[in-house]
């Protein structure tokens, strides 16, 4: 079979803390739309790590007590985790620590430095000293440190600086003959805008070895180490086998998608396409950045944070919910680029009226009546299944698609639900009690295989989304599928269930919640 490729990337986390709700906001969104592509016929590269360089990072290992080797590892470990926890099946997952990402950091700083795109200058800017940072004056609150509160000095040294200003008009003329470039159009219009009303100062990619020591040599200069951000943006190409000379990179480069928050664009859609263009590589199709989950608390809304304690950890949740309810609620809540407000009264709110009522429910009442009417088997299909929702299933397939590939997961999402609440409906009017009291055996054999082909059908959309759920559904049904190798469309097509499959229906799918 000719596959099509589709490289997808997250952005690395930073190893400086645990990892909460907004880190695995991207790794679901990601994983949701790698599992639709494997299922539409694509090879898959899905790449996810961790970032663990620079200032931060050895900050948090001293205030642990560990070397930052020892930190990094254990907390590289604790992200590892929660994406099997979350059911995050990625292809990659890249350590900035690793050698072939050192190796491949590296190899990059010597081309451009080999170029005449590197140069030596002095940098000047306003100094934390007790917290090693340096700092805009924009970023100052009332000419103080805005972690610490202490005064920054103002302080000059050698550094090695990149040339970013030499690529901004090829960088504005690039954007505008590829406006799907950056996505979704508010993060496009925040580049270009960007552009427009700033020069861009040459970035300074090294640190000296007397400030810091945890980072990656430059590869020309032993004094010193390379700045954070430009050694965690290589990551996208040193794990597909930049420097190793691996085919992988031929196949899987450029990238598809590098999926990231709203919060780390300028990095992703003004410095990273500079690097690339200045190495002479070809740059990623897209950038897709998504909105910012805020918390709700007593009709407020404030940010997330590790130092307001109010970060939310998706562990806990997962241990109370179930992970297929956790997945379920980041991407249908909010559409995928707007902020979204996290509480746990909307996350039981949701998970109640979609997940309990709706889908669990009308799993389990349809499985019943196959039980009850049907001693536990699909019925007989007759001249034709009875479906009066019909029409809006076989409309799912165009527009489910169309979303998924807009990554416009809410709405792909509602797309599923007009199928369901549509189901739910025909129950009320169609009264299957009554066609089995009145024995219409006909009637009510074609109107319950239309109800679990179309149950079958909606679990088989809902796959990416939720997949322990729709294989529990399959299970029930009394069939099989690995999801990851079928093709969705021929999967989804109406009339595969067979009549007379023994059925083994089990527990609702998701038990109301009744607490808050
Ligand atoms: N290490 C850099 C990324 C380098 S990529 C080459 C970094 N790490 S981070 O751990 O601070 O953030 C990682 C991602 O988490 C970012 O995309 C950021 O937008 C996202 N989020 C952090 N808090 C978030 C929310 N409250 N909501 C949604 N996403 C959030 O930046």
């Amino acid at each position: 079979m000719d596959l099509s490729k589709f490289y997808i990337t997250t952005p690395i986390y930073y190893v400086n803390a645990a990892p909460h709700l907004g880190h695995a906001y991207t790794n679901i969104a990601c994983d949701v739309l790698s599992r639709f592509k494997k299922m539409t016929g694509d090879n898959v590269y899905f790449l996810t790590g961790t970032d663990e360089h620079g200032q931060k990072i050895k900050k948090a290992a001293d205030e642990h007590g560990l070397s930052p080797k020892d930190f990094v590892d254990r907390i590289s470990g604790n992200f590892r985790n929660l994406w099997d926890v979350l059911n995050v099946n990625f292809t990659d997952f890249i350590r900035t620590t690793e050698d072939r990402h050192i190796k491949a950091v590296r190899e990059s700083l010597s081309r451009l430095h080999k170029n005449g795109d590197i140069y030596q200058s002095v940098y000047k800017g306003l100094y934390c000293t007790p917290c090693e940072s340096f700092w805009d004056e924009s970023q100052l609150v009332e000419g103080k440190c805005p972690d610490c509160g202490r005064k920054a000095e103002v302080i000059e040294e050698k550094n090695y600086f990149f040339k970013l200003s030499k690529y901004q008009d090829w960088l504005v003329d690039y954007l505008k003959e590829n406006p799907g470039f950056v996505k979704p159009e508010i993060r496009y219009n925040e580049v270009t805008g960007f552009l427009k009303n700033n020069r861009l100062k040459d970035l300074c990619i090294s640190r000296p070895k007397e400030r810091l020591q945890w980072g990656v040599e430059l590869p020309f200069d032993s004094g010193y180490v390379t700045y954070v951000w430009f050694d965690a943006l290589m990551n996208y190409l040193s794990a597909v086998g930049f420097s190793s000379g691996k085919d992988k990179l031929s196949v899987f480069w450029p990238a598809d998608i590098h999926c990231i928050g709203k919060d780390i664009l300028r990095q992703h859609a003004v410095y990273w396409p500079i690097i690339l263009k200045a190495l002479g590589i070809a740059l990623p199709k897209c950038i897709f950045a998504h909105g910012w989950w805020m918390i709700e608390k007593d009709d407020k809304t404030e940010k997330m944070s590790k130092s307001k304690g109010n970060a939310v950890s998706p562990l806990d949740l997962v241990e109370e919910f179930g992970r297929d309810a956790f997945r379920f609620f980041l991407l249908r809540e909010t559409p995928f680029g707007a902020d979204g407000k996290f509480s746990r009264k909307a996350f039981i709110n949701r998970t109640n009226s979609d997940l309990a009522n709706d889908w669990g429910n009308l799993v389990f009442r349809s499985l019943n009546m196959a039980d009850k009417y049907f001693q536990g088997e699909v019925p007989f299909l007759g001249k034709d299944a009875f479906c009066e929702y019909r029409g809006i299933l076989d409309s799912l397939p165009e527009k489910y698609t169309r979303s998924m590939k807009e990554m416009d997961f809410s709405s792909a999402l509602e797309s599923v639900w007009e199928v369901i609440t549509a189901m739910n409906k025909s129950i009320e009017t169609t009264k299957p009690w009554s066609l089995f009291k009145e024995k219409r055996t006909e009637d009510l054999s074609r109107f319950i295989y239309g109800l679990l082909e179309s149950i079958r059908i909606t679990g088989v959309y809902l796959y990416p989304f939720i997949p322990d759920t729709s294989l529990s559904v399959y299970r029930q049904l009394g069939i099989s599928a690995d999801f990851e190798k079928l093709n969705l469309l021929e999967e989804a097509r109406f009339g595969r269930l067979k009549p007379g499959t023994k059925i083994k229906k089990d527990k609702p799918l998701f038990p109301r919640i009744e607490k808050c």
